[in-house]
């Protein structure tokens, strides 16, 4: 059928069938659908929605535009955790150590930073040496002999999806429940993965700021997952402050190493990590509950061995053999450091996390065109959370910049981003929903 029939097909909200589905797909990725016809159909979708099946057959689609990585030597279940993306979200970091110390295997495809929000893709690529872009055969040994890897797509994997994405990205129609559910997952099910959770943010610096938009994702993914034949669950998780205290690339690396050897831990940063790894381990088929998963994650970080496993899966990527035990001697630093100071006494109410990602963005530690070279060594670190008591004068944050002009800049817009009131607020839960697999 010829791209525009299905385009005009799907924008007078009529279903599609799988083989429509497979051949605009097919089109896409070589190259007889053109990128007006691609924006076409993303605004038609993006406008009409599609039925669980549609987005299945998108998916399906989308996945076998590439290749499929093969893990069927592993000894063990193959399994990865996608996070939709927040401030100060480093989780991947420790999680996959966790839960390769703990026998499964985790080949974590990740992402670049995108908009407001951080990407591990970024973080992995503060430590010198490390590559975060190998072969198939690198990833395949590093997998192989440290259960874990994390590092960017290859360009075998999902090329529609990303000829999609950059087209969805300059024309409007990111924000598609389908289209974000068929993007994300085509990339995992081409990753060969056996399982798959999914950590759906939500709050001000999540890109689903309500709770019934974050609950509709979590509940697309997990059910087009099912229907493509991926075991999945999804946890919605809170993003009305950054995760950890810090927020940038070699900061939050940095937190990573310290959460892993026990020097210091965010409390709401170990108690997501730890939900996702009970999860991943149940999933997996590692343990029988999600208490037994929540019991041997904490037993298996507490005795080192998620943190050996980081060092060894970081020394086999090419970065050095001793980063664990001495991150400062290889992330890079700035010469600028200034402390955001309270104007008052009280307690912090509230934090403007989009805007506390944003100004990481402005000291250059992420992107403001998807070509920019990003600044790994700046960043924030020593974030109050919500509900920490402070008085007028004592430090809310650290800002690291290259100069102090930008150390300025950024200072402003972190005062700015933090309320604080009289009284302590109420806590609210990290763990705010657990979507289990279905069928
Ligand atoms: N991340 C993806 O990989 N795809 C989307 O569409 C949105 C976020």
């Amino acid at each position: 059928m010829l791209p525009q029939e299905i385009i005009r097909r799907k924008r007078d909200g009529q279903r599609l069938s799988p083989q429509e589905i497979a051949g605009f797909i097919e089109g896409l990725t070589s190259g007889t659908v053109s990128d007006g016809q691609a924006a076409a159909f993303a605004m038609a979708v993006f406008f009409n929605g599609m039925s669980r099946d549609e987005a299945i057959a998108l998916t399906l689609a989308m996945r076998d535009s590439g290749g499929v990585l093969d893990w069927s030597d592993l000894p063990g279940p193959v399994t990865d955790k996608h996070s939709t993306g927040g401030v100060g979200d480093n989780v991947s970091l420790m999680l996959a150590p966790i839960v390769a110390a703990c026998g499964a295997y985790v080949p974590m495809i990740s992402g670049r930073g995108l908009g407001h929000t951080g990407g591990t893709l970024d973080k992995m690529d503060a430590i010198p040496g490390y590559v975060s872009q190998p072969d198939v055969a690198r990833l395949h040994k590093a997998v192989l002999e440290t259960g874990c890897a994390i590092i960017g797509q290859t360009a075998h994997l999902a090329p529609a999806d990303r000829r999609l994405y950059a087209i969805r990205d300059v024309t409007g129609t990111v924000e598609s429940v389908p289209l974000i559910t068929a993007s994300i997952l085509s990339k995992k099910l081409a990753a060969g993965l056996q399982s798959l959770v999914l950590d759906v943010k939500v709050g001000n610096g999540a890109f689903m700021e309500k709770s019934r938009d974050a609950t509709a994702l979590a509940n697309s993914l997990v059910e087009v997952a099912n229907g493509a034949g991926l075991k999945a669950s999804a946890l919605v998780t809170g993003m009305n402050e950054p995760l950890a205290s810090a927020a940038g690339n070699a900061v939050e690396v940095r937190n990573a190493v310290d959460f892993l050897t026990g020097r210091f831990r965010d409390r709401r940063l170990e108690d997501v990590t730890l939900a996702l790894a009970a999860d991943m381990l149940q999933s997996a088929g590692l343990v029988s509950s999600n208490q037994d998963g929540m019991r041997r994650a904490t037993e298996t970080l507490a005795g080192g061995r998620a943190a050996s496993v980081f060092g060894r899966m970081v020394a086999s990527l090419g970065g050095p053999a001793d980063f664990v035990e001495k991150p400062e001697r290889y992330l890079p630093k700035t010469a600028v450091e200034l402390a955001v100071k309270a104007t008052g006494n009280g307690f912090v109410t509230g934090i403007a996390t989009r805007d506390v990602g944003l100004a990481v963005v402005g000291l250059g530690g992420g992107r403001r065109h998807p070509d920019d070279r990003i600044d790994h060594a700046v960043g924030i670190t020593r974030l109050l959370p919500v509900g920490a008591e402070v008085r007028a004068g004592e430090a809310l944050a650290l800002i690291h910049a290259r100069t102090t002009a930008a150390a300025e800049a950024a200072a402003a817009t972190v005062l700015s981003a933090y309320a604080v009131g009289p009284s302590k607020p109420a806590a609210e839960k990290t763990v705010i929903r657990r979507i289990l697999p279905r069928g």
